[in-house]
């Protein structure tokens, strides 16, 4: 079996970051040690923990390791300290800086159900039973970047301005790599916009509608993103791909985060180019929830997120299915065994999160 070195930058963040994505790298040694890889590790600052040690929250350092790695696990930033805070010396800047230093323009959010979490789902199990899809969202363009932006003025007189912006390669891009990943999936794709009302979605739908003639296999439609938030509720199980912009994709995560029972359970890939000449895709990764500050530190966080985007790294990345798979396989085993995390409410004690991390190794 060949071996391959999987470079790898781990940022543990803020809050319960640092203790999920400790499992995480246990379950990646675990399988580097199995499937004969070599895993070369490195660590860096980002977010409040930046702030309070560089005053930065994306430090340069944190940047050029970034760059050399291959792919780079992000626990989670932010802490209530930075509420009050101006946008530029918040923990979020450093998560913004870093995904468009990597470039990394297409972020996947996976949402499936598992058997062993229906019952978790606020929908009833028929609504919610055989959900499987996975969102693209933008990740580095619209009003998360555009300009001009900023708070100006006074009295009555004082503004506030966000731009929301898209270039036709911008929405090009994405909107291949969503058409891509349709053809290895159910070959349908939704993409999602505000066309009736914003010039941005107008132009969106008749970039994406072109795009589509490159893959007639795929079946496109087009649906409205306040349309979608109740779809998303009322019939989850229409959805393949779903592909949208930064905004609305941040708002619609998190509602399909919440159907599947746990947003503790949900992976994020950011996804860029080919890394300079390689068949490695530059990749950043990371759980969906919050650095949950409240729980922080106490050994109870449920770390199968960060793991599962240890497993998605493998396979987006490295292009290691198998090994991907496998991480999968066991993160499935332990639900099943019930030891889990309190946010899954298990039926007898919950399990810690080094306990959840050590499960999920030994059955890997
Ligand atoms: C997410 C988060 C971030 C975002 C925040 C923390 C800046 O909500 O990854 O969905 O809005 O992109
Ligand atoms: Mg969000």
């Amino acid at each position: 079996m060949s071996t391959m070195e999987l470079k790898i930058l781990i940022l543990p963040g803020d809050g319960i970051g640092p203790e999920v994505t400790r499992e995480a790298v246990k379950v990646l040694e675990r399988v580097a040690s199995k499937f004969n890889h070599a895993l070369s590790l490195k660590e860096g600052l980002l977010g409040g923990i930046a702030i309070k040690k560089t005053g930065s929250p994306f430090p340069p350092e944190t940047e050029k390791l970034a760059l050399a790695a291959d792919a780079t696990l992000m626990g989670a930033v932010g802490l209530p300290e930075y509420d009050n805070a101006p946008p530029e010396k918040r923990p979020e800047k450093g998560l913004l800086a870093i995904r468009k230093a990597l470039k990394v323009y297409a972020n996947l959010r996976p949402i499936k159900t598992y058997k062993a979490l229906i019952d978790s789902s606020p929908l009833k199990n028929h609504l919610v039973e055989g959900t499987d899809m996975i969102i693209v969202r933008e990740l580095t363009g619209g009003l998360y970047y555009g300009t001009p932006r900023g708070i100006s003025g006074q009295g009555s007189e004082e503004k506030g301005v966000n731009t929301m912006v898209y270039t036709r390669a911008e929405i090009e891009r994405v909107a291949r790599y969503a058409f891509g990943l349709a053809l290895k999936r159910r070959r349908k794709l939704t993409s999602v916009d505000k066309s009736n009302v914003l010039e941005t979605s107008q132009l969106w739908r008749r970039v994406v509608t072109e795009i589509a003639k490159d893959y007639p296999e795929v079946a496109l439609d087009h649906m409205l993103v306040d349309n979608c938030a109740m779809q998303l509720i009322l019939n989850p199980k229409r959805f393949d791909v779903l592909l949208t912009e930064n905004m609305f994709g941040d708002i619609l995560s998190d509602e399909g985060a919440v159907l599947t029972g746990s947003i503790g359970m949900l992976p994020s890939a950011s996804i860029g180019d080919k890394k300079g000449g390689s068949e490695v895709w530059v990749g950043l990764y990371e759980p969906v929830h919050g650095s949950a500050p409240d729980i922080a530190g106490q050994n109870k966080a449920n770390p199968l997120g960060a793991i599962i985007s240890a497993g998605a790294m493998l396979a987006y990345t490295f292009n290691l299915q198998e090994e991907a798979n496998a991480i999968y396989k066991a993160v499935e085993g332990v639900l099943e065994s019930g030891r889990v995390t309190a946010d899954l409410h298990p039926k007898n004690k919950p399990a810690t999160t080094a306990e959840v991390g050590q499960a999920v190794c030994d059955s890997i």
